[in-house]
């Protein structure tokens, strides 16, 4: 299994803001003051998932710093779905985020599993979908890894799509920050996890770590061979994702 890999070997590390924050003016602050803060970092390139609502309008946003301008702070959604248009309601294609200027979205959510009933079939159509539109596909992974990326992976293996640029977040669900007991992977627990993903993704796929990462621990999960992470409570707090993002950047 192919895939052109990302740009460079930058770190990549995507936040997941979830349903947060409630007004248009806090959202356009946060995205603001990440931008700011991550102009002079080389090494990472850092993707920004707001709610759908918020996509165009950080879109808009002004930079000086002609580095944002070369595309270091990117936007993706939290959710695609698997058709491109028609009688959908409620639903949002990939080609419409392709068109409003995002990059990536992130798929199978284990929060959109359990909450909203989203399958392992239905994530796999979604990947097709992004990917048929130029989006990069950010597939998490629980702890079922085999069952989970043959469905993915069976779903695109006979098409040109399987050379097409996806990303896969190692996110066990009991490590997510909101969940009851949650608590960080161990970075060792991670890294045999990530070579099991490896066995069927091959080497050429980047694998980021997700579940309570901070400015603390990331440096542990991306040096037990990680390429990055999926971040959410962290991905709010401007300062903190700042630091997290240099911290994982540090060579
Ligand atoms: P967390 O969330 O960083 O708050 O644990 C990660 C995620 O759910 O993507």
């Amino acid at each position: 299994m192919k895939s052109e890999k990302l740009k460079t070997n930058n770190i990549l590390i995507v936040a997941n803001w979830k349903m947060n924050p409630s007004t248009p003016t806090e959202a356009q602050q946060l995205f603001a003051a990440v931008g700011k803060g991550i102009s002079d970092i080389v090494g990472a390139e850092v993707v920004i998932c707001p709610p759908f609502v918020y996509l165009s309008q950080l879109k808009t946003i002004n930079y000086p710093s002609t580095k944002l301008r070369a595309g270091k702070l990117q936007t993706g959604s939290q959710n695609c779905f698997w058709e491109d248009n028609g009688a959908f309601t409620g639903e949002v294609s990939p080609s419409m985020l392709k068109n409003l200027g995002c990059s990536y979205v992130i798929l199978g959510h284990s929060e959109r599993k359990s909450n909203l009933g989203e399958t392992r079939e239905m994530v796999a159509k979604k990947v097709r979908a992004a990917l048929s539109a130029n989006l990069i596909p950010v597939v998490c992974i629980g702890e079922q890894i085999e069952k989970e990326m043959n469905v993915i992976f069976h779903s695109i293996k006979n098409s040109k799509l399987k050379n097409k640029k996806l990303v896969l977040v190692y996110e066990p669900e009991w490590a997510i920050s909101t969940a009851p007991n949650a608590k960080p992977d161990t970075s060792e627990h991670a890294q045999k996890a990530i070579a099991r993903i490896k066995k069927i993704a091959g080497n050429d796929i980047p694998i980021l770590y997700g579940g309570s990462t901070n400015s603390k621990n990331i440096r542990a999960f991306i040096e037990s061979g990680t390429q990055g992470a999926l971040v959410g409570s962290a991905s709010l707090d401007a300062k903190e994702f700042v630091q997290l993002v240099k911290n994982a950047a540090m060579h």
